[in-house]
């Protein structure tokens, strides 16, 4: 379909003597399909050229050939309005499709090109949060859409393994380590002794130096202390990986912070030898211009800072991935420091990469009516228990429904799991989401299950007509007989999916995806409660099959990008 919105814009182009580029700009759909496949507003010429839009519209209806891909022009109140030749364009298609199956999604836009994703990204010591859930469900769907248009992407999970707190976490469990089972639950026991220490750290301000001085020692590498820190990184390490399992989501590495301790050296000399250095009230800062606050390098007690670990990162990246694009992947609390950083990093890395690096920030996670998810208040769980929680209620819905017998752990993995996913991204990241797990788990409305499901259901039609692609000779298939309404409207909806998958990447909105996927799989449930697909005339069946069979492999490669599996049964 873009090719042919492409034919009509150069048409126009060529009559008025105008940029091909603004015309197609101006192209619009139709909201309702009986008014044309697209329409072109002339009103927006009528000043420039003084005549009347509708006698602009006819004068180019009569004047201008718009090809054989074009079946009829009209002229509606000041638009042009274009309906496609709907035989051609719907066999080309389907023969496209059904050629290519899932290269029919792919494109190679960004061949011998890296793409850095910095996403999760948890703390050691602090508690893995749904924030960073949201930051490793939107980092896994970049990841997979831009390896999809052809990039060569990596996936990297910067761990906050470094600063100030694990100087409280080492001197905690210096003191009270034998109390914690620290192998068990790692997480939830470096959390308790982080915050138990703080507490005491309050009253006694020895402690605070004992802390300083751990890290100081971490800093310079001392064998008690770094121990210490390998223990608690390779134990909470484990247990993210467990969750990373469960989410079904890999990182190409796991560089955190910690693995830019001996590169930051070199960051502070260069800012330092472009003079961008002052002092302010003993810390080393870098003043931004339009900035009120400078951004912080060193601060007083000589410490490097959560910004000099990403300039150091920047650089290491730069040069060990020479990228195209790096992106952060973190909730919007965090913008004005990738803003700075950015800024900061166009001295260290040149202007070029830094107008490269882009923060992807996104909204808060709240709970049912709007309140805040935290994990003191109301239900203190772990992610991977609120992980377990989806997947045990998916199971119970299975087990009522009664449907899937074996395998039925694995089914109700990518049903709870995925209905987390989809839930996340359901909608523009930028916006909070709401977090519960009733509605997610529906199946009906905007939901995980309810596309998966609609892939399920084209699963069975295949299998019950014993439907095989591969058995199929694409000439042998007659998509002339696919004339209804319902089924020009998908197959001209699946014609825009590289369309889609290219705004999705463009814009960092794995979100566009999803909404083309309830579309598809809504127009499909549309489709087939008209329809019978499974028809007497075995030629019409065929075509409707190899429909149905698009259909399930469109809502099959779109989920997949998004992060999500789709079960062979329901
Ligand atoms: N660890 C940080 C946090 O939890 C996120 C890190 C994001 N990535 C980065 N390169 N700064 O807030």
């Amino acid at each position: 379909m873009q090719h042919i919105k492409k034919e009509i814009a150069s048409k126009i182009a060529e009559k008025l003597n105008k940029n091909v580029n603004e015309i197609l700009d101006n192209i619009e759909v139709p909201k309702d399909s009986s008014m044309g496949d697209f329409a072109y507003p002339c009103f927006k010429l009528s000043k420039e050229l003084r005549m009347a839009p509708i006698k602009i519209a006819e004068d180019m209806k009569s004047e201008i050939d718009f090809g054989d891909n074009i079946s009829k022009v009209d002229v509606v109140s000041g638009y042009l309005n274009f309906f496609v030749n709907n035989e051609k364009v719907i066999n080309n298609i389907m023969t496209d499709v059904i050629l290519n199956k899932e290269k029919y999604l792919k494109s190679n836009e960004g061949k011998g090109k890296n793409i850095c994703i910095d996403y999760s990204s948890p703390n050691i010591a602090k508690p893995f949060h749904i924030g960073h859930l949201r930051s490793t469900v939107i980092g896994n769907a970049l990841y997979k859409i831009y390896k999809n248009i052809g990039y060569n992407v990596i996936g990297i999970n910067h761990l906050g393994d470094f600063g100030t707190q694990f100087g409280l976490v080492i001197e905690g469990y210096k003191r009270w380590g034998k109390e914690y089972n620290l192998e068990e639950n790692p997480i939830k026991c470096l959390v308790d002794i982080y915050v138990r220490t703080s507490e005491l750290a309050k009253e006694d301000e020895s402690v605070k130096d004992k802390a300083r001085e751990n890290f100081k020692k971490l800093e310079e590498g001392e064998k008690e202390v770094i121990t210490l820190w390998n223990k608690f990184r390779e134990l909470s390490l484990e247990e993210y990986k467990r969750i990373y399992k469960i989410l079904d989501v890999e990182f190409d590495s796991y560089n955190g912070e910690a693995f830019y301790n001996d590169k930051m050296s070199e960051v502070v000399n260069i800012l330092r030898d472009k003079n961008l250095l002052v002092e302010s009230q003993g810390a080393m800062v870098v003043p931004i211009k339009g900035y009120d606050i400078p951004c912080m390098i060193l601060k007083s007690n000589g410490s490097t800072t959560y910004t000099t670990r990403d300039l150091a990162a920047a650089l290491y990246r730069k040069r060990e991935y020479n990228f195209a694009k790096s992106i952060y992947v973190t909730s919007y609390e965090q913008s004005l420091h990738f803003s700075q950083m950015f800024e900061v990093a166009k001295n260290i890395i040149g202007e070029e990469y830094a107008e490269n690096m882009v923060h992807v920030p996104f909204g808060m996670v709240l709970g049912k009516g709007g309140k805040k998810i935290s994990t003191r208040g109301g239900a203190n769980l772990t992610l991977e228990e609120i992980l377990n929680e989806a997947i045990d209620k998916a199971k119970s819905i299975l087990e009522e429904k009664g449907n899937a017998k074996d395998n039925i752990q694995e089914l109700a993995r990518q049903i709870g799991v995925g209905a987390i996913i989809f839930n996340d991204l359901k909608n523009n990241r930028i916006k909070d989401e709401i977090f519960n797990l009733d509605d997610m788990l529906k199946f009906d409305g905007e939901t995980g299950p309810y596309v998966q499901y609609m892939y399920v259901r084209t699963n069975s039609i295949l299998k019950k007509a014993n439907f095989n692609i591969e058995e199929m000779k694409v000439e042998d298939i007659d998509f002339s007989l696919l004339k209804e309404k319902e089924e020009i409207d998908i197959i001209k909806a699946i014609s825009r999916v590289k369309e889609v998958i290219k705004s999705a990447a463009d814009q960092y909105e794995p979100s566009i995806i999803t909404r083309y996927v309830i579309d598809i799989a809504s127009l499909f449930s549309t489709y087939y409660n008209a329809h019978h697909i499974i028809a007497q005339d075995k030629k019409l069946m065929n075509a409707r099959l190899s429909l149905v069979y698009s259909v399930g492999l469109i809502i099959k490669e779109c989920l997949g990008m998004l992060g999500i599996s789709c079960p062979d049964k329901m």
